[in-house]
């Protein structure tokens, strides 16, 4: 069982990295193999295009592409974002946006869970924005005692919020227990919603 964990965060030793790091900590404890991966600040937005619609992939080969294929066998992804002006860094919204866009496998069942750091406020809009991409795709939610956020200035200044990093290896161990349910749950039951996709796009 994999699950990769995206750091959105540019800086270096960065408050994001911190954060992902104890929850990778609290993942291999239970036996979860972990890949944090860090998307740095370069990555292009979606032109709508719709290539991926042929290809099966972004037509812009980056991280993006490299995510995906990674993503496709992994049972989940947490995705870490630096808050910026009370939402998510908005290099992590352009990688979700083509990553979740071109992905050409089935999502469901997968985990997904949000990490956001600041260094004071604007954290629940940044939640709200990244567990929407999760909650389209018929994946999994998963919390922890506490918003998954933790706070600092300054890199690695959130080491010292221990609240927060508390609530971070709380976080893995509730990802662990529902990947792992997931997965036995996957060799007993079926999800039997077989219906087409209805895009009536508010027109009739
Ligand atoms: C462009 C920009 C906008 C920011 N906006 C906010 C904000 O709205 N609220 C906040 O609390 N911190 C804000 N910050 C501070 C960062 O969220 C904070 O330093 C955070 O710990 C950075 O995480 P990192 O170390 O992983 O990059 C902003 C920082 C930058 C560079």
């Amino acid at each position: 069982m994999k699950i990769l964990l995206i750091n959105g965060s540019p800086r270096k030793d960065s408050n994001t990295e911190a954060a992902l790091n104890e929850v990778a900590k609290s993942l291999n404890e239970e036996n979860i193999e972990t890949e944090i991966i860090s998307i740095k600040n370069d990555v292009k937005g979606c032109m709508a295009c719709n290539g991926c619609y042929k290809l099966g992939k972004c037509v812009i080969d980056d991280i993006v592409n490299e995510v995906a294929e990674k993503f496709k066998t992994a049972d989940g992804i947490v995705v870490g974002s630096p808050t910026y002006y009370a939402s998510t860094n908005g290099t992590v919204i352009s990688f979700l946006d083509r990553l979740f866009y071109s992905a050409s496998y089935d999502l469901g069942m997968k985990v997904g869970a949000a990490v956001c750091t600041a260094r004071r406020a604007g954290t629940d809009t940044n939640f709200d924005v990244i567990n929407k991409y999760f909650t389209i795709s018929n994946m999994v939610v998963v919390g922890s005692q506490y918003w998954n956020n933790a706070f600092g200035r300054l890199p690695g200044e959130a080491k010292n919020d221990e609240e927060g990093m508390q609530t971070m290896r709380h976080l893995g161990k509730n990802i662990a227990f529902v990947v792992k349910c997931i997965n036995d749950g996957k060799a007993k039951y079926k999800i039997n919603f077989n219906e087409e996709h209805k895009m009536t796009n508010f027109m009739r």
